[in-house]
């Protein structure tokens, strides 16, 4: 693999959840030569907990050393070409870029979006400015429109608990009080429809997502009606695209409660977290045995790892 930014990065998906599911069942310690004498920098623009200490703990285990870097307080990076920078920008990305190559062998970048200019934000463009100007491979830990690693995780914490069957999995929209971008969501639509599985999307009208990820993937408005039969239940909430950027509602009778899982077939509740309680999700659910969320935090250690390694190696 020479980058990580998409499912359109990665050859064989079902594959790279395999090896996570592989790396998972290794011995502790057991893989140190695959990363030994090379570095991973990891640069944060945005807060994190989950990716920032799952994909440190993979780089770990698989032997490399860590930088973590908090982009957004360090030198403010110009983006822009031919820029004059007399104000307030102290460093272009053409140099940052180039010398953060020369320290690591890979760099991981985390960049939310503005959502205020839905088609800056769309073209991804601090990671694809990264990507062009970096001269070693680039991992996204989320960017402004998709969270790759987030999406690999959630695969093999679906795969973990897979029926039997074809499963169901829902991916439902739910009410928070701050704008959220959408690239969670977008993600998980783009990696599960790579997926062996039958995948529903349901939000209230005004919060459909941008159609590159919501083609072929069927879209209910009437929430209780997706969750019919569903054995995964994936809530997450999202700010709107077509007015992009903005909460057009917080209804709070779409938050998941134990009520809305009942029409579930015994259903398996998802969320990458971080969560707010009894707003998205009732205290009763997520502390449920059904709960999964736990599981899927823990499962981005394996994603990073099998995503690091494929790099390492140089394979698809
Ligand atoms: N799910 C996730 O990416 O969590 P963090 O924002 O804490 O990294």
């Amino acid at each position: 693999m020479k980058q990580f930014t998409s499912v359109h990065d990665v050859s064989n998906p079902e594959a790279l959840v395999r090896e996570a599911l592989a790396l998972k069942q290794q011995p502790r310690g057991s893989l140190h030569h695959i990363g030994q004498h090379h570095t991973i920098a990891l640069l944060f623009f945005n807060p994190s907990l989950r990716t920032r200490l799952s994909t440190q703990r993979a780089a770990i285990e698989l032997g490399m050393s860590v930088m973590d870097y908090n982009a957004g307080q360090g030198w403010q990076l110009e983006f822009e070409d031919s820029a004059v920078m007399n104000i307030d920008k102290a460093e272009h990305i053409k140099e940052a870029a180039a010398v953060i190559s020369q320290y690591a062998d890979i760099i991981g970048i985390r960049t939310f979006p503005g959502l205020q200019d839905r088609e800056r934000d769309y073209s991804d463009y601090v990671l694809r400015q990264f990507q062009q100007y970096a001269r070693v491979p680039v991992v996204s830990l989320e960017s402004a429109i998709r969270h790759p690693l987030q999406s690999l995780a959630d695969w093999v914490t679906i795969e973990e608990h897979r029926p039997a069957y074809r499963p169901k999995v829902v991916l439902s929209w739910a009410p928070h009080p701050r704008a959220l971008p959408q690239a969670v969501a977008n993600s998980f639509l783009e990696w599960m429809q790579r997926a062996d599985v039958e995948l529903v999307l349901t939000h209230p009208k005004g919060y459909e997502l941008a159609e590159e990820f919501t083609q072929g993937v069927t879209v209910s408005y009437d929430q209780n009606e997706a969750l019919e039969g569903a054995n995964f239940i994936y809530a997450k909430n999202w700010s709107s695209y077509q007015d992009y950027g903005r909460i057009l509602n917080q209804d709070a009778g779409w938050m998941i409660t134990p009520e809305k899982m009942a029409r579930a077939n015994n259903g398996k509740f998802m969320h990458c977290l971080p969560v707010r309680r009894n707003v998205v999700v009732a205290d009763a659910v997520l502390d449920s045995p059904n709960s999964l969320a736990i599981e899927q935090a823990n499962n981005r250690t394996y994603a990073a790892m099998a995503v690091l390694k494929s790099i390492l190696e140089g394979k698809d």
